[in-house]
């Protein structure tokens, strides 16, 4: 039951409409003030009344309804107590009887949304600068989905640049096809490194290289095979990670794939008389004190900006979004402020619709990973350290799993993703593998835990065979769960609407503290007939909710830890 829209068609205040009076209802976070409160400031201002009278008049007329067990007026509030048996009962078999759809709604439905998020370079290494990134945007993804939005995930590959021109040379000096087997991307990465210092002391590797990337850019045979070479040894890499990450897209069209999609695109420019010469290059005055957008080098190479701008086009006539968002650390605010200002200019009115989702920038902890690759942090090292880590911890606690191995994994991973997004987005952090791992604290797996431990307890106890006495969930412990369950809906339109999967992390960790309380309060196993049914009930329901929720999030709930 949705209890803003019933208080509000229970208030019946002459010449306000009930959808106005439901806005305007919040649920209340402190047990004194009741479970609903209705502010009565706007109405009373609406209506030229005072807002202590106005509540006053409306706690005395619905006191008596049944599902209230009462209404009070306090100042210009009316806080509305439910009677919490009727309260349980109807949470309860919401969640239970919606199952693993219990929090998706149709807000999206019929709008398409393309969510541009990892974004990787090739030839690159996958390091912890592209893990916010991956993991947000695929949150986004999933969240977006639960939210009724048809969703296009695009990794945006960095394939196009000079930069493979000097690989394709070193490779030819130096490459060693079987370390490249072997070592992938970071073998790649060492004859980069080397090219540049060689090409210190003999300038001539760097024209060597310019030609290279010329045939790149002319589709020369042998210069594309070598290049799908780099990209192929690339993305196997990358797979592997994003497989342990849960992440997954649409699309992999990357900036190469837009080569022959942006003449359109400065052609138009020029029409409008947008894009002008500027010492040889080509470039859009944007006016203000933001620095004109360059698009086209005085050699007639194309940039990073051409390419997206491109891309936006394509995507626009593709997809037909509805908004496009572009999950990018917030180093890169002025590229997207400088080419979204281009298409405005243009009159490319769904310029609006396209999204900067910035985020901040992820440390480690000082000397928490040996950098055995210079100083590159690569994610799998992290992973797999986590995973160690893990592996530890469970050596202790519970050597007795199963598959020890393949839990070590789900928690190890699971506490990485987690860790990171359990912050405002935009906020720099400094992620430490303690404190991510710390079972008892705001983590993910102690979410995962108490997950686990709500399917030992279904487990353990047996359901009795007769009607739940909804008086078992009653208690103040079972209701703050109750609340919470009740919330999650909420929860998951509030983080898509500001792109902030934290909100749902920190109600998962909300919901697993409060079960917590629960558990302490209320013997489960001890109770008996309904009113053991009921705190079963509330069990599954809350293992539902929090392994819905850390999916979403991209991490898995294991059964037992
Ligand atoms: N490959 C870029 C980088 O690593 C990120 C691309 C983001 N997406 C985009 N459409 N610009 O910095």
């Amino acid at each position: 039951m949705d209890y803003k829209k019933l208080l509000a068609d229970t208030v019946i205040i002459e010449g306000v409409e009930s959808g106005e009076i439901a806005a305007q209802i919040t649920q209340s976070k402190d047990e004194a003030h009741g479970d609903y409160a209705l502010p009565c400031f706007r109405i009373a201002k609406q209506l030229g009344k005072n807002p202590a009278e106005l509540a006053k008049e409306v706690a005395g007329r619905v006191g008596c309804f049944n599902f209230l067990e009462k209404a009070e007026a306090a100042g210009p509030f009316v806080n509305f107590t439910l009677k919490k048996s009727a309260y349980a009962k109807d949470v309860l078999e919401k969640v239970l009887s919606a199952g693993s759809f219990y929090g998706a709604s149709d807000a999206g439905a019929g709008k398409t949304v393309c969510i541009d998020y990892s974004s990787v370079n090739i030839a690159k290494p996958f390091h912890i600068g592209h893990l916010l990134n991956t993991v947000l945007g695929a949150a986004l993804y999933r969240l977006h989905k639960k939210a009724g939005y048809h969703t296009v995930g695009i990794n945006h590959l960095g394939d196009w640049g000079t930069q493979f021109g000097k690989l394709i040379v070193a490779y030819k000096l130096w490459g060693d096809d079987k370390d490249i087997e072997k070592r992938g991307v970071r073998a790649l990465v060492d004859i980069y490194v080397r090219f540049h210092k060689e090409a210190e002391k003999d300038p001539s590797l760097d024209d060597a290289a310019r030609a290279w990337f010329k045939k790149i850019e002319d589709g020369d045979k042998e210069a594309l095979g070598i290049f799908e070479r780099f990209k192929s040894a690339t993305l196997a890499e990358v797979e592997k990670i994003y497989k342990r990450l849960n992440v997954t897209f649409d699309s992999y069209a990357g900036e190469s794939f837009y080569n022959d999609k942006m003449q359109p695109v400065l052609d138009m420019l020029t029409q409008k008389g947008l894009l002008v010469d500027d010492e040889g290059a080509k470039v859009v005055k944007l006016g203000g004190d933001m620095p004109p957008c360059l698009l086209v080098r005085s050699d007639g190479a194309t940039l990073y900006a051409t390419r997206d701008l491109a891309a936006a086009f394509y995507r626009k006539k593709t997809y037909d979004f509805h908004k496009c968002l572009y999950v990018v650390a917030s180093q890169q605010n002025l590229h997207f402020k400088q080419w979204f200002k281009v298409l405005e200019l243009a009159g490319e009115e769904w310029y609006k619709d396209l999204i900067h989702v910035a985020h901040g920038m992820v440390s480690l902890e000082e000397g928490s990973l040996s950098t055995r690759s210079g100083n590159v942090v690569y994610l799998d090292d992290v992973l797999n350290m986590a995973v160690s880590k893990s592996r530890e911890i469970i050596k202790e606690k519970a050597e007795d799993l199963p598959d020890p191995d393949a839990v070590a994994e789900q928690i190890g991973v699971g506490a990485v993703i987690f860790g990171v997004l359990y912050n405002n987005r935009i906020k720099d952090m400094t992620f430490s593998y303690a404190r991510a791992l710390n079972f008892d604290g705001e983590t993910g797996p102690y979410v995962q835990y108490t997950h686990a431990r709500c399917c030992s307890l279904l487990q353990k106890c047996a359901e009795p065979d007769c009607e739940p006495d909804y008086a078992g969930v009653a208690g103040a412990e079972a209701v703050a769960v109750l609340k919470l369950l009740d919330s999650y809906p909420d929860v998951i339109l509030s983080a898509v609407e500001k792109y902030e999967p934290c909100y749902l992390s920190r109600f998962l960790v909300d919901l697993a503290q409060a079960f917590g309380k629960f558990y302490l309060a209320c013997n489960i196993a001890k109770a008996e007939g309904g009113i053991k049914k009921s705190r079963l009930m509330l069990v599954k329901a809350v293992k539902g909710v929090l392994k819905d929720g850390l999916e979403l999030l991209g991490i898995k709930a294991p059964e037992k830890m």
